[in-house]
């Protein structure tokens, strides 16, 4: 099969930086344009990740791949689509709002970006977790009179956390959710970002927005479609979210109502075994076991748990019932923001769409 020739915008940013690494040498998609502000327009891609002063600005632990380095960087206002059959977006909300219709009038646009999140007609796709929702790309086509479509993918704090509740919903219902986050500096992008004085010996207790996109977009995904729309999931989440002195990788505190009352064992056996289809699909970037429990009651721990499976696993530890709720469990876990929550989740997606038929 010949690569589909992908773009990637916001190419300069944190998880712009993660599609090329993750998209170098992708057996199905191949990088043939990238963009990002008028501040990059005309530079390499080499050029565009160092500063006036020639300090580098990649931030991903793999180098710059090579076979990207000296592409240029195209400006996204001016950028069209010619020459790519799909376009990943990296860029702020603000960007998105207008630059994605852009790209959707012809190619379908996979994105970061919360700016279409939720609007009626939009999936926002989690692997593994709500594949029917698709049935809502030819209902944006049709409405909005586009060849492409718009599919974002969730915030990187709703990921690990809709991830784990999809099966226990599944398998034996859940009532209420009350999450506590400890996020990664990265989620906050690199300009301006977090400042080290800011960040340094302390942790910060509001990120503006995210608790309210959170509680949304998790009974969101969860919801179920009927007719031409997804009804939303009927189940109470309340967060709070919190920046914490760690680089990559969010960590989760959820305590969770079940409708009915489930043993710790089963409730292990319903993550083992969720998603094993996903697995079995040849996606290359798919994981093999989408939730990954640990044992050790000192786990998960950020630094040694993002990365499972290159980024792609949500590990959960700490399960335990909760005898604060009705029915209640609580555990913890880890997941990587710009990997599953951001770049290579969205590649993910793609992959599954192509496969599927969705992107030609
Ligand atoms: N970081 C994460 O963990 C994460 C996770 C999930 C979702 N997201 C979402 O992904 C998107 C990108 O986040 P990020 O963390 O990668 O941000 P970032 O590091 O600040 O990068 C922003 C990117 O957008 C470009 N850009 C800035 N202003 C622009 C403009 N006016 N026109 C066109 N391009 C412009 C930048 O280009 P220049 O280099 O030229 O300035 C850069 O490529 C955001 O919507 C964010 O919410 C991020």
């Amino acid at each position: 099969m010949s690569r589909i020739p992908v773009a990637v915008v916001g190419a300069t940013g944190l998880a712009g930086q993660e599609f090329l690494v993750s998209l170098a040498g992708h057996p199905m998609l191949e990088v043939v344009k990238v963009a990002a502000s008028s501040r990059s327009a005309g530079k390499t891609m080499a050029q565009a990740t160092k500063d006036d002063k020639g300090a580098s600005r990649w931030f991903c632990t793999e180098p710059l791949p090579a076979e990207f380095a000296d592409l240029k960087v195209e400006d996204s206002a001016s950028m069209t689509t010619d020459g790519v059959r799909l376009v990943f977006s990296a860029v702020e909300a603000d960007v998105a709002r207008e630059l994605e219709p852009k790209c959707a009038a012809t190619v379908p646009v996979i994105s970061t970006a919360s700016a279409f999140r939720y609007e009626d007609d939009v999936p926002v796709f989690l692997p593994g977790v709500n594949w029917d929702h698709a049935a809502l790309i030819d209902l944006q086509r049709k409405k909005r009179g586009w060849k492409g479509f718009i599919s974002p993918g969730p915030n990187c704090t709703t990921v690990g956390l809709a991830m784990t509740l999809k099966p226990l919903d599944v398998a034996f219902g859940v009532e209420k959710v009350l999450m506590t986050s400890m996020q990664a500096l990265s989620g906050a992008g690199r300009s301006p970002g977090v400042t080290a004085m800011d960040i340094l010996d302390n942790i910060i207790p509001y990120i503006p927005k995210e608790e309210e996109k959170v509680d949304k977009e998790t009974i969101k995904i969860l919801g179920r479609i009927s007719g031409d729309a997804i009804v939303p999931a009927a189940i109470a989440v309340s967060c709070t979210c919190t920046r914490v002195n760690v680089i990559e990788g969010h960590t989760e505190s959820v305590f969770v109502q079940l409708k009915r009352k489930a043993s710790l064992a089963d409730i292990k056996k319903v993550w083992r075994e969720f998603g094993a289809e996903l697995a079995t699909l040849g996606l290359p970037s798919a994981p093999k076991q989408l939730i990954v429990e640990r044992e050790d009651p000192y786990r998960p721990q950020v630094r040694l748990d993002r990365d499972e499976d290159g980024g792609m696993a949500t590990v959960v530890g700490r399960l335990r019932e909760d005898p604060a709720l009705p029915n209640g469990v609580k555990y913890m876990l880890v997941s990587h923001n710009t990997r599953m929550g951001a770049a290579k989740g969205a590649i993910l997606v793609a992959e599954y769409l192509v496969k599927k038929g969705r992107i030609v």
